[in-house]
């Protein structure tokens, strides 16, 4: 049995990190188009820094919820079945104890060097100083996927959604693409499709099941119907 689970913002939010859209989300309190695209940074890439300093801080302080460690959990009870596809930036699911993770929109606790390409662990803080270790240029990013940018393994990705028998979205609201496209995609192949989220989401109705709530509840009560 095949499994993709796709989270968003929303399983991080009950371990204290903002989701984007809801009430007091990062994108009513900074504008994305200056922190959170190519063209921000190349206008101002100290305010870009600063941003991502602070959300790699929020992140280093949170702690993964029950709604992470039940994932974890699953994958563990069901090895080689279960792929975490995750939207989200921080590594609660990697600290919760999941193997198989992967990070569409990049990692926060990752740099990567604008000049060569470069990837290595993102010091907690960065600065515009900061060096690529292999070509030694100072053209350090966070490595995230801004917007108008591809996010990273779109192949693989492609490959499970269309192989797997259960598709679960976690904490998502279904508003960026490609990731809000997944769901539909997999329901196609054939798979069955779970919402788990604490509200209906903008593409509920691609769903056979959905279960509002927060996740800290909602995920652990599922992954329990899974493992009986
Ligand atoms: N439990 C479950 N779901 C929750 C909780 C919670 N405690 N709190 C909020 N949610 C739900 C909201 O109802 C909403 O549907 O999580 C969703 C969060 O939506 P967004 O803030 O839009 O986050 P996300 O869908 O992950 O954003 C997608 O957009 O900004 C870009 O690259 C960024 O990866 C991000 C992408």
């Amino acid at each position: 049995m095949s499994i993709v689970i796709l989270t968003g913002a929303g399983i991080s939010a009950e371990s204290g990190l903002g989701t984007f859209r809801d009430k007091d989300g990062l994108w009513t309190r900074y504008d994305l188009e200056e922190v959170a695209t190519p063209e921000g940074f190349a206008r101002n890439p100290q305010l870009v820094v600063d941003f991502y300093n602070a959300r790699r801080a929020n992140c280093l302080a949170a702690r993964p919820n029950a709604a992470h460690e039940a994932l974890a959990r699953l994958e563990a009870a069901r090895p080689g079945e279960v792929v975490i596809v995750t939207q989200n930036v921080d590594d609660l699911h990697q600290r919760a104890g999941s193997q198989s993770v992967i990070q569409m929109h990049g990692a926060l606790r990752s740099a990567l060097c604008a000049a060569c390409g470069h990837r290595w662990p993102a010091p907690d803080v960065m600065s515009l100083a900061t060096a690529c270790p292999s070509c030694g240029a100072a053209r350090a990013r966070p490595d995230v996927v801004w917007f108008g940018e591809i996010p990273y393994h779109m192949d693989e990705i492609a490959d499970r959604v269309a192989a797997c028998e259960i598709f679960v979205a976690i904490g998502t609201s279904g508003q960026v693409y490609p990731a809000a496209g997944l769901a539909a995609e997999a329901r196609r192949a054939g798979a069955h499709c779970v919402e788990l989220n604490l509200e209906a989401s903008e593409i509920s109705r691609v769903f056979h099941e959905r279960r509002f709530g927060p996740a800290s509840q909602v995920v652990p009560a599922w992954v329990e119907t899974l493992l009986g």
